[in-house]
């Protein structure tokens, strides 16, 4: 087993309040915040943006893999996701797939129930392996 790299949960909540604040919610006023570590260091952020056709909003993690890609891309190590009074937040669904497309082996997630991989949050995942394992039939 590969050792679990040292993720100070602390700071990237505090980063994941932050974007939070920034979040645009006036339909549910329910405000998202994310943050999550790449592989190279850099922390990445989201917010969820809401929108009056209610079905588009786009989730705080929608927001966080756009920094993510926007920023340089990359795969992410680490990622937490809180509610208006800074609790911790569990992804939902579709946000649980988003993040497994972009996350490196093994990413951690500080959930509702501690520290979880990725694959503890979304065992047994549809991904690109699939659709490569297909196309090579
Ligand atoms: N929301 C997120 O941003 N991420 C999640 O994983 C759960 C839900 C947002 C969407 C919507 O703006 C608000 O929370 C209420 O559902």
């Amino acid at each position: 087993m590969p050792e679990e790299p040292e993720i100070d949960w602390d700071a990237l909540r505090a980063a994941a309040t932050d974007a939070m604040r920034r979040s645009y919610s006036p339909y549910s006023n329910f405000p998202v915040g994310a943050a999550a570590i790449a592989d190279d260091g850099r922390v990445v952020k989201g917010a969820n943006i809401e929108n009056a056709s209610y079905g588009v909003t786009l989730c705080a993690e929608c927001s966080l893999i756009s920094d993510l890609i926007m920023s340089g891309g990359g795969r992410l190590v680490a990622f937490t996701c809180v509610d208006g009074d800074g609790g911790v937040l569990m992804p939902c669904g579709r946000c649980r797939q988003l993040l497994y497309e972009h996350s490196a082996a093994g990413m951690l997630l500080e959930t509702v129930s501690g520290v979880k991989t990725i694959d503890e949050v979304l065992p047994d995942a549809f991904g690109p392996r699939q659709l490569e394992e297909y196309a090579g039939r």
